[in-house]
């Protein structure tokens, strides 16, 4: 029987607007996601029983039927009872170097990578649009965590359009790990904050995502143009996060006073990250910010966009 490891990917979001309530009680986005080197491992094989088994080495991961890799084989053997009796389970392996509830959708690319080994070891022969119809059922960033690269994604963040690559972008990411937010938390306040503000009818949603569909920072990213990118990065969850979490509001102004292409929450936070030109100024970029914050809870990665999704590292 064979087993794979996979790459699964983190992102970040160079662009979050939320434009206003779904009937599924839900938020209508416009979002920019954009993977990045920082990836996690899951290796993934049958087991020799009909059970689904997550191991993971990062303490603060459930490995139970609440984590999203889980859930994702607990999908795949539903939607294909017939494999399920035949293949048995999966023993499923995650090796975290992704920091976890950190709005980089390390979750989410684990349930990814699961639906993309099991259509493997399974040999289902499912086509990437068909894998991300059933990552959208688990959640709302994990068709995009399948094909990764650079994205314009609305709807829920599930209908995805390609934009060009921006691989060569560094990124400084730095997250207190004594800090998580909870995203329904955040998307709930945005909406007693800012409902007023929203977009109710389906024509003025279109038309608001049109309007960023032809934006400056799309035309950034087609003439792949980092300094105009670095500019036009936006999140409208930093309006509800950074007030009720003034440590990360202080990382981010610390990142602002600096040299870079731009500074942002990614997702619904708390991690904020830093776009530079080159790999040199990305590690004296943290280095300032560390002499700057001391404090021993606050981590940094040094990583780089990438144009890709989950992608089999090795198999056996
Ligand atoms: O889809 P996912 O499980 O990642 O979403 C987590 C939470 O974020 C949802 O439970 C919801 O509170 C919020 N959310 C939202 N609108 C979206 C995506 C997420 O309100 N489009």
């Amino acid at each position: 029987m064979r087993s794979y490891s996979l790459t699964a990917p983190a992102k970040i979001n160079l662009y979050l607007e939320i434009i206003g309530d779904r009937p599924d009680g839900f938020h209508e986005l416009v979002m920019v996601l954009q993977s990045v080197e920082l990836a996690d491992i899951v290796d993934i094989q049958s087991s020799d029983t009909q059970e689904i088994y997550i191991h993971c080495d990062h303490p603060e991961v459930p490995v139970n039927e609440t984590n999203l890799a889980y859930r994702a084989a607990a999908l795949m053997c539903q939607t294909f009872p017939e494999m399920h009796a035949n293949y048995g389970g999966v023993v499923i392996k995650i090796h975290k170097n992704i920091p976890v509830a950190a709005g980089l959708a390390g979750g989410s690319g684990n349930a990814a990578a699961v639906l993309v080994g099991m259509n493997l070891i399974w040999k289902l022969g499912l086509t990437q649009p068909d894998l991300q119809d059933l990552a959208a059922k688990l959640g709302s960033d994990i068709p995009f965590c399948i094909s990764g690269g650079t994205a314009i994604a609305t709807g829920r963040g599930e209908k995805l359009a390609t934009l060009a690559n921006l691989d060569d972008i560094w990124v400084v990411l730095a997250k207190y790990d004594n800090i998580s937010v909870s995203t329904p938390w955040a998307y709930k306040t945005y909406r007693q904050q800012y409902s007023e503000s929203y977009i109710c009818d389906p024509e003025g949603v279109k038309s608001r995502t049109s309007e960023v569909h032809s934006s400056p920072l799309l035309k950034a990213i087609a003439d792949e143009d980092s300094a105009e990118i670095g500019k036009l990065i936006y999140n409208d969850l930093e309006k509800v996060v950074l007030p009720e979490y003034p440590q990360v509001a202080e990382l981010k102004s610390a990142f602002a006073a600096q040299d870079t292409l731009g500074t942002m929450m990614s997702g619904s936070g708390p991690t904020v990250f830093a776009l530079c030109e080159s790999k040199d100024k990305a590690i004296a970029l943290q280095q300032q910010i560390r002499q700057q914050i001391t404090d021993p809870h606050l981590n940094f990665w040094i990583t780089k966009l990438s144009s890709g999704g989950i992608q089999i590292k090795s198999s056996t």
